[in-house]
């Protein structure tokens, strides 16, 4: 039987207050929207839930709160085969997501709260996990020092780093060197260009585009690889989707390019559900639709 790859996740895990309405209301207006959600989300736990439904062995280091919101999120987790082993309650609310979806796009505002408690020593005390994973897929919802110390264990240790810059922050130069593979969006990318040189991010750049697919971006040459075409219902988790793909197809042995079309798969399917995580395929699914040639 095939190993299993070993992917951990260093991250966020947040309660997703969603709202689907037609229109976004200015400041000091009052609107009736159309629907109303709760799901579980956050980057981290989403890049966790979609590399379990791949079919790796994933494991989540995080914090939630000692509430409601929490006991629910990791019953969630457990019941998507995620290991929850290292995700502790503390004293806090579980973090918080409030998400408008509007016109199939959406925004939103993160209240971190349990997050920030993802600190270095925390996350020092899960050495051993970190140490014996495959790839390690960290994002920007928790606490800097959390995120630095996890890609320097797992530097320490050969484990190959993906960094999703979101929400993206100031970074030091140190981290973006220990770093495999950086998995900005457009917006985010132009701020890491602004303050790294192309040499500190040669080779290292996965700048998702949406609709337009991704680009890979080495020795001063750009490489698009297409989205998938799909009837959109909701981009909400669509990034994490891609970023746990990627994860899994890298550890899995395929070439950069062909991780990406697969990253590309899972994210298109993602996307044809409401909320973060509803969509994430399976690996069978994601072989399918690629089957399907349902490509461009
Ligand atoms: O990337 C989507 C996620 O961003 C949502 O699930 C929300 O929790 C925010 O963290």
């Amino acid at each position: 039987m095939e190993r299993k790859p070993k992917i951990t996740v260093v991250g966020s895990i947040n309660m997703d207050l969603v709202t689907i309405t037609a229109q976004v209301p200015q400041i000091g207006e009052t609107l009736l929207g159309k629907q109303f959600q709760m799901n579980p989300g956050g980057k981290g736990a989403n890049q966790a839930v979609a590399a379990a439904r791949l079919g790796a062995d994933v494991r989540l280091i995080g914090c939630v709160g000692n509430d409601r919101f929490g006991q629910d999120i990791l019953q969630h987790l457990r019941n998507e085969g995620v290991d929850v082993s290292d995700v502790e309650p503390v004293t806090a609310h579980t973090a918080t997501a409030t998400i408008t979806v509007h016109n199939q796009d959406n925004s939103i505002i993160v209240v971190p709260a349990a997050n920030h408690h993802v600190t270095a020593s925390f996350v020092e005390s899960k050495r051993e996990v970190i140490q014996d994973s495959d790839i390690l897929l960290v994002q920007l919802e928790i606490l800097l020092e959390g995120v630095q110390k996890a890609v320097e264990i797992a530097k320490e240790n050969g484990v190959t780093v993906i960094l999703n810059p979101a929400p993206i922050q100031e970074l030091p130069v140190q981290l973006i060197k220990q770093v495999d593979y950086l998995t900005p969006n457009e917006h985010e990318q132009v701020l890491l260009k602004q303050r790294f040189s192309e040499q500190e991010l040669n080779g290292k750049l996965i700048v998702t585009k949406g609709s337009q697919g991704v680009s890979l971006m080495a020795d001063g040459q750009e490489l698009t690889i297409p989205a998938y075409k799909i009837g959109v219902v909701d981009t909400t988790g669509a990034g994490d989707s891609f970023n746990g793909g990627l994860a899994v197809a890298l550890s899995r042995g395929m070439t950069l390019n062909d991780a990406c079309r697969y990253g590309n798969a899972v994210a298109a399917l993602s996307t044809t559900k409401l909320g973060a995580q509803s969509g994430m395929p399976t690996g069978e699914e994601v072989e399918q639709f690629i089957k399907g040639g349902r490509n461009k």
